[in-house]
């Protein structure tokens, strides 16, 4: 915990990619999506709240944005406003590098009944 935000280990900085998505999923079930764009990182859940499917790892990033795989919705990665005002916005989780290592906000689980 820090900050009373408990945090869980991502992935080093050298394994991600510039605008490459990883999928990091919690203990509990929570999943998020973590990107490096122009040195920053940034943790968005991975769960879409368009049609709740879990891509957002998959997304393409423009500028400070993300585009959702699905439908192409876009969202802000710092705030996760849907920038198209089609659906709500996407969690985002706080980020912490401590030495090598991406730490992020554990993501929480979907709180939605959804079958595909
Ligand atoms: S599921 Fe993401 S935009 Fe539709």
């Amino acid at each position: 915990m820090i900050n009373d935000i408990k945090y869980i280990r991502a992935c080093s900085v050298s394994e991600l990619e510039e605008k490459k998505g990883l999928r990091v999923i919690s203990d509990n079930g929570g999943e998020a999506a973590v990107f490096k764009v122009k040195g920053k990182i940034f943790a968005v859940d991975n769960v879409c709240p368009h049609n709740h499917t879990p891509k957002m790892h998959l997304g393409k990033i423009k500028d400070n944005d993300i585009l959702c795989p699905v439908h192409l919705y876009k969202f802000s990665l710092r705030t996760g406003k849907n920038l198209n005002n089609q659906t709500s916005g996407l969690k985002t989780y706080e980020v912490k590098i401590i030495d090598n290592d991406v730490y992020i906000e554990e993501p929480k689980p979907a709180d939605f009944n959804f079958t595909f």
